[in-house]
């Protein structure tokens, strides 16, 4: 099997979220397994940069006002089809938003033309090369199956996978005609979603299999609260959808072989974790002592729930924990975070920022990892502190729910648990489930032996890759 992965963003190229950690390793573990994965994303400055020999392999002469190329290179052992048209990538900012701050104005342009390429590759545009299957992610790859669909019957097939149902691509009808979709396409039946052009709505629609990160997640985006104005549409391809949930890259993230760590440890060697939370300390300016620390990494967003974790930060210290907060996002929740650091120096430190190597040490060195999200189709952070043995407390909620084992009395009988789950998202319930880790964080050899439990959770692609696997062999067998 040939499948084409189509991503906005590819770790470890460039990154701003948990899309390109699973867009960069699900190739890897799809490999191992026998399934041949290539991966189309935009040719931004910094992911040109990062590649060595690049091989001109196909072009195209006019691609939403200018020329592209395809360029094919090896990167990070993730075969890769690079989307060289500078006209669209070849600028300052980030991958959606510009130098200034807004969303760069032509995004749609920019993101119509990934899915363009991608269903020009998918029909045969690389000579020698035609996947089985095209797999676009999220709204920014979705006009992909959108384009497929147009071309016809003999077209590889499609899934589009959902990362965030929040994130829609929706663009005024007015750019509708640059699209190059035939009239048809303008509809309920095609990419129109209440007036506007939807490009995720288009590709829920047009994709011949979806999936989401989750099986949570899955169902909860068929309900009008989760389902975000597509649970509709959803509904009625509810044979279509299917929740699988996210691994990640255990080379990436190996408390054993990890370089950015103080020290590194396993299971065994727990007593060496301590190491790093001192480091951590010191990075943080906090008083060195053995009361719990917890952290945050992350988007500062609504998502996160992180208005109600900065509202609750007084009374987690008043608790008696102390808390490392690592993250970016929401000016008002930066603010709100630096602020409740500054009224408690020595027991809160805020690092505002995005720091891959930080992200590391506090999943190596705090007690306990705080993701209160309202909604998290996965969540990616939770798996980093199992493996890590910080141990997560987590809102009942999407991925989250489907990965963390709650310390409940029939899961610590049982020896199973991995980390504190609580509902709903408000400050009471946060800070019950606060309440609860303290609780367990005062009976050591418990502690420590949920910390074992955590770091032996299996968080690898493993299974998940098989189950990708078979979803595209089912669907290649449909057509046959
Ligand atoms: P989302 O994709 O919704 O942001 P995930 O948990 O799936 O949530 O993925 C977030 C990814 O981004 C994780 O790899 C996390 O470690 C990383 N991350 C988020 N914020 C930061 C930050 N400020 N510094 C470093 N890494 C971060
Ligand atoms: C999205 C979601 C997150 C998920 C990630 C990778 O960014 O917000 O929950 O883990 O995609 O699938």
């Amino acid at each position: 099997t040939t499948v084409l992965s189509v991503a906005s963003e590819v770790f470890p190229l460039i990154k701003t979220g948990g899309l390109a950690d699973v867009a960069g390793a699900l190739p890897l573990a799809l490999g191992a397994i026998g399934v041949d994965v290539t991966t189309l994303m935009p040719a931004y400055p910094s992911v040109l940069a990062q590649i060595e020999s690049a091989e001109t392999v196909a072009a195209i002469d006019d691609l939403f006002g200018g020329p592209a190329r395809i360029l094919a290179a090896d990167v990070a052992g993730l075969s890769m089809l690079v989307l060289d048209a500078p006209h669209l990538f070849d600028r300052p900012g980030g991958p959606y938003v510009g130098a200034t701050g807004y969303d760069h104005p032509d995004n749609w342009a920019r993101f119509a033309a990934l899915g363009r390429a991608a269903a020009l590759i998918g029909t045969g545009l690389v000579p020698g090369y035609r996947p089985d299957i095209v797999h676009a992610h999220d709204w920014q790859a979705a006009l992909a199956p959108v384009y497929l669909e147009a071309a016809g019957a003999d077209r590889p097939r499609t899934v589009i996978t959902i990362h965030n149902l929040a994130f829609q691509g929706a663009f005024p009808q007015t750019i509708f005609p640059e699209l190059g979709l035939p009239s048809t396409a303008w509809g309920v039946d095609g990419v129109e979603y209440y007036g506007s052009v939807g490009f995720l709505k288009g590709g829920l629609r047009a994709s011949d299999r979806i999936t989401t990160v989750s099986p949570n997640y899955a169902r909860e985006i068929l309900t009008a609260e989760g389902g975000m104005g597509l649970d509709g549409l959803l509904r009625g391809r509810e044979d279509r959808l299917s929740g699988i949930v996210n691994g990640i890259d255990v080379e990436t993230w190996d408390p054993n072989a990890d370089p950015h760590v103080a020290a590194t440890f396993d299971r065994d060697a727990l007593f060496r974790r301590v190491i790093n939370k001192r480091a951590l300390e010191a990075e943080f300016a906090l008083e060195e002592d053995d009361t719990p620390l917890l952290a945050v990494v992350s988007r500062l967003t609504w998502q996160k729930g992180l208005d109600i974790l900065a509202e609750s930060c007084d009374d987690i210290i008043a608790a008696g924990c102390r808390l490392a907060v690592v993250g970016s996002g929401d000016r008002m929740l930066e603010g709100a975070f630096l602020s409740a650091a500054a009224r408690h120096a020595g027991r809160m430190g805020v690092r505002i920022g995005y720091d891959e190597v930080l992200s590391h040490r506090v999943q190596a060195g705090a007690d306990a990892l705080l993701v209160p999200s309202r909604f998290e189709p996965c969540g990616l952070t939770q798996l980093y502190a199992l493996r890590y043995g910080c141990l997560p407390v987590v809102s009942r909620v999407g991925g989250l729910a489907d990965t963390v084992i709650d310390a409940n009395f029939a899961a610590q009988t049982a020896g199973v648990a991995t980390g504190i789950i609580f509902a709903p998202v408000t400050r009471e319930a946060l800070m019950e489930g606060v309440q609860r880790l303290l609780a367990l964080y005062a009976d050591a050899p418990l502690w420590r032996d949920m910390q074992r439990t955590a770091m032996a959770s299996d968080v690898s692609w493993t299974a998940s890759a098989r189950r990708y696997a078979d979803l595209y062999n089912g669907l290649l067998q449909e057509r046959a």
